[in-house]
């Protein structure tokens, strides 16, 4: 796996990077964190993936000490090498740090800051141009009042065991229903819908990880006049839908065809998914080109 990796401020090969077992990452799933990419090997909207760190880490009462400067520092001394004139994936994950084996906090005075570089690997456009199946999964997403999902926490096991149900079934990815019955969000993406012209996505209250890109799609529906609005959906309304598609940072846009066995609409990508997928990628290389001088 090719991968540079920084682990508190120290750069080594994939290969060669360690933490230590009695991390509460690693024992305990005790951490949070994010998953960014590069565009003209600029990392995107890296403001709003800190904030969202941060916000995720207050809610475990996790500490961050490195500024956000700091931490972009580090982001792009990790990624210098990697992938050259190629674009990059970062993970950035903060745990709770060594310590004794117990849930207190304070046996970990210090947090580890681990942060993945990898080259980006491009969804193929063949995935774009035929679409992707999914599943309803029968593993519900965390309660709100549970392990919440709006927090990026590296405790994954809901969205691994979701996606586990999706590989069974050769599905791409799994919809995960919420403890009322109600459509939430895909095991690593947000989910939207397409209805008479209108765009709509579960609302945040339906218990979900607040996608970045998921918001760029409100802006980037702005910028194309289409309509982009959250509303409760249940799994009937999949059958009524003219398009379904899924965002995340990795994966742009990805239309979906098929849900189980049934065809979504004409049971082909729609044309505003596509529409905003091309919006999404300009507005994305604009953002981080680099000014011109003078
Ligand atoms: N996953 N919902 C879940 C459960 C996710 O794990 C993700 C992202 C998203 C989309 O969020 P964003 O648009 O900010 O990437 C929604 C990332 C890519 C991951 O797990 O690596």
């Amino acid at each position: 796996m090719e991968a540079t990796v920084n682990v508190n401020g120290v750069v080594t090969d994939g290969d060669q990077a360690v933490v230590s077992v009695f991390d509460h990452g690693f024992l305990y799933g005790d951490g949070v964190y994010e998953t960014l990419r590069t565009y003209n090997r600029q990392p995107f909207l890296l403001d709003r993936h800190l904030a969202r760190l941060r916000a995720s880490a207050d809610r475990l009462a996790l500490e961050v000490p490195p500024t956000d400067a700091d931490l972009e520092t580090r982001i792009r001394e990790t990624m210098r090498g990697v992938n050259p004139g190629g674009e990059v994936t970062v993970r950035m994950l903060v745990t709770r740090g060594v310590g004794e084996l117990n849930y207190d906090p304070a046996a970990c005075p210090r947090p580890t800051i681990v942060i993945i570089a990898r080259p980006h690997s491009q969804i193929p456009d063949t995935v774009l141009r035929d679409g992707i199946s999914v599943v309803v999964a029968s593993v519900l997403r965390n309660h709100p009042s549970s392990v919440d999902p709006s927090i990026k926490s590296n405790n994954l096991l809901n969205n691994v065991l979701a996606m586990h149900e999706a590989i069974r079934q050769g599905a791409y990815e799994a919809i995960l229903l919420n403890h009322r019955g109600e459509l939430a969000e895909c095991s690593q993406s947000n989910l939207f819908a397409v209805r008479d012209g209108v765009v709509v996505t579960p609302p945040l209250n339906a218990g979900l990880l607040e996608g970045v890109t998921r918001n760029f799609v409100f802006e980037v529906g702005v910028d194309i006049g289409v309509p982009v609005r959250e509303a409760v959906l249940r799994p009937a309304d999949l059958e009524q839908v003219d398009e379904l598609f899924i965002t995340s940072t990795t994966r742009e846009v990805i239309p979906v065809v098929r849900v189980g066995t049934r065809p979504v609409g004409s049971g082909h990508p729609g044309p505003i998914a596509s529409r905003l997928l091309t919006r999404f990628r300009d507005r994305a290389r604009t953002l981080t080109r680099a000014p011109v001088a003078g």
